[in-house]
């Protein structure tokens, strides 16, 4: 006498070919599929493990083997997982459909149905998992060759800004000796003052790539700075372009307020920024302002420079930080990242907002603490 289970496999067996006919005219599968035809053969392996399971149920392994290897597959063939979990249920449905066409008695088939369906769970589970876990793994690599070739560039802008500094530096430093010489033999020269403020301007210019291509900044000096002193010495530098600029700059910082930091690096970071706001007013055709101010909360000093410019879109706001990031056509876009490095060296931090209305970069520095200066990395 044949057990049931022999009759419901020899049942399977007879009718292999119509399920895998009927299951392939159901499925979903691009014509570009790389394992268009392993698909078909994959089908057929799954119609094995369901005629094994009706006889003994699988273990795990026995599943996993095949569902890992579909699931490499579809990576290969980069499609989509929910075309194959539909796959796989439209298989699920189909050998159901046979197992109830079998003849044999309803009650006696539960147990298979139910067999049948914890395998098809399972491959479904194990597959899936895989196929997640390899798309993470190579996503994870992607990410890290980006890492790597953000960090090459970063190492090729040091090498080619400190070939840089020393040639436009060496010269420019002995121009500008030769300006003060020439001064000092004929104070009434004309247009000297102007070339000298020129000069001043390409030289800070040139500095910015000075602190991106030291490697490791060796412990900068620290003294205490006078923020409105500051303020007023660089309103005073920048009065050319904010005249030029057509901007209006009120600068509201409390007189007694001090930082202890470097003063070079702090000069830098807000120069940058007020640099930034001039050339983002020039999109604005009205009224062109620039407000800096400085508030006090519990022992830090945050310190905004705002603009009534063109709104920064949601989705840049963190780009605006990362290195050659510009939307100017003459930009270099490693101003806001030397002013996050510089601002973080502090101890402080450094975040802008936007709305349509107005731009600001608020800077937060420990005020009285006596701040350990992060060691540069970049
Ligand atoms: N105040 C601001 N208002 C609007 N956009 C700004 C402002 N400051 C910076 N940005 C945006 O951030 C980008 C990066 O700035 P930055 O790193 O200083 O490089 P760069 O000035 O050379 O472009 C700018 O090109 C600009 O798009
Ligand atoms: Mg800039």
């Amino acid at each position: 006498m044949t057990s049931t289970s022999d009759r419901l496999i020899d049942f399977l067996e007879e009718h292999s070919t119509e399920f895998l006919h009927n299951w392939r005219d159901k499925i979903v599968i691009s014509e570009e599929d790389l394992y268009k035809t392993e698909v078909l053969r994959n089908g057929l392996r799954m119609y094995e493990l369901v005629k094994r399971a009706i006889r003994n149920p699988l273990s795990e392994e026995e599943i996993r083997m095949l569902a890992y290897k579909t699931a490499q597959e579809r990576v290969e063939a980069n499609v989509n997982i929910s075309e194959f979990v539909y796959n796989v249920n439209v298989g699920k449905s189909e050998i159901i459909k046979w197992v109830s066409r079998s003849g044999i008695e309803w009650d006696a088939l539960q147990r298979y149905l139910e067999e049948i369906n914890s395998l098809f769970d399972r491959f479904s589970y194990l597959a899936v998992k895989q196929y997640t876990d390899i798309r993470d793994k190579q996503l994870q690599e992607k990410e890290l060759y980006i890492d790597q070739t953000h960090k090459e560039r970063l190492t090729i802008l040091g090498q080619m800004s400190s070939s840089f500094v020393h040639e436009f530096r060496n010269p420019l430093t002995s121009i500008i000796g030769f300006t003060k010489l020439l001064q000092h033999d004929h104070p009434d020269l004309p247009y000297l003052d102007i070339m000298q403020h020129e000069l001043d301007q390409l030289n800070y210019r040139i500095s910015q790539f000075l602190h991106v291509s030291r490697k490791e900044i060796i412990e900068s000096k620290r003294e205490t700075i006078n923020l409105a002193d500051m303020f007023d010495d660089l309103v005073e530098f920048l009065y050319p372009s904010l005249l030029d600029g057509d901007v209006t700059v009120k600068v509201d910082i409390d007189r007694d307020l001090n930082v202890s930091g470097n003063k070079d690096e702090l000069r830098q970071v807000f120069l940058n920024l007020v640099m930034n706001s001039i050339d983002a007013l020039q999109q604005v055709p009205g009224e062109r302002e620039l407000k800096i101010h400085s508030t006090v909360k519990e022992g830090m000093l945050h310190l905004s420079i705002i603009n009534n410019g063109p709104q920064i879109e949601e989705g840049t706001i963190n780009a605006i930080f990362e290195p050659f990031y510009t939307t100017k056509e003459l930009g270099t876009g490693i101003g806001l990242f030397i002013c996050k490095k510089l601002i973080e060296k502090h101890g402080g931090e450094i975040m802008c907002r936007s709305t349509e209305d107005e731009t600001s970069f608020t800077i937060g520095l420990p005020l009285w603490s006596e701040v350990t200066f992060v060691k540069e990395k970049i």
